[in-house]
């Protein structure tokens, strides 16, 4: 699968998205070690901290198909005119804990053009066990 057709699937998923306190939805797919792809979008609350971030979602997705490392990750944010999506804080711990040196996060900005990412780039001097 190409980083297009990746980040297609994240702005397909994106359209799922139930965002109706921040009107900004999100959404990320995942291809795995094994070749599958995952997919996640943002699920908000009432309840604020009890929403959750789309590649929150698509790691989910990834673990309970028996996925366990990120290879590439995309993310697509908002709607048609602002699509630069870079992951949130949190967001880049999860993505951390399913990560390798190989890992690629990926995403477009408002100008079309890429922007990818390692997650040492991302996440420097993180916390691991
Ligand atoms: N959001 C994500 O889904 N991923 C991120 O990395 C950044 C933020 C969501 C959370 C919330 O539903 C909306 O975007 C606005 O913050």
């Amino acid at each position: 699968m190409t980083d297009d057709e990746l980040l297609d699937a994240a702005r397909t998923v994106r359209e799922m998205a139930y965002c109706p306190h921040s009107e900004f939805p999100v959404g990320a797919a995942i291809i795995d070690e094994n070749g599958n792809v995952h997919v996640g979008c943002n699920v908000e609350n009432a309840a604020y901290p009890q929403g959750s971030c789309a590649e929150a979602g698509a790691i989910s997705a990834m673990v309970a198909a028996g996925g366990q490392r990120i290879v590439t990750i995309a993310v697509a944010g908002g709607g048609d005119k602002t699509r630069a999506c870079p992951p949130c804080g949190g967001c880049r711990q999860r993505i951390h804990e399913f990560s390798d040196k190989k890992t690629r996060i990926i995403f477009k900005d408002n100008d079309d053009e890429w922007h990818t990412y390692s997650i040492d780039e991302l996440l420097p001097s993180s916390f691991h066990l």
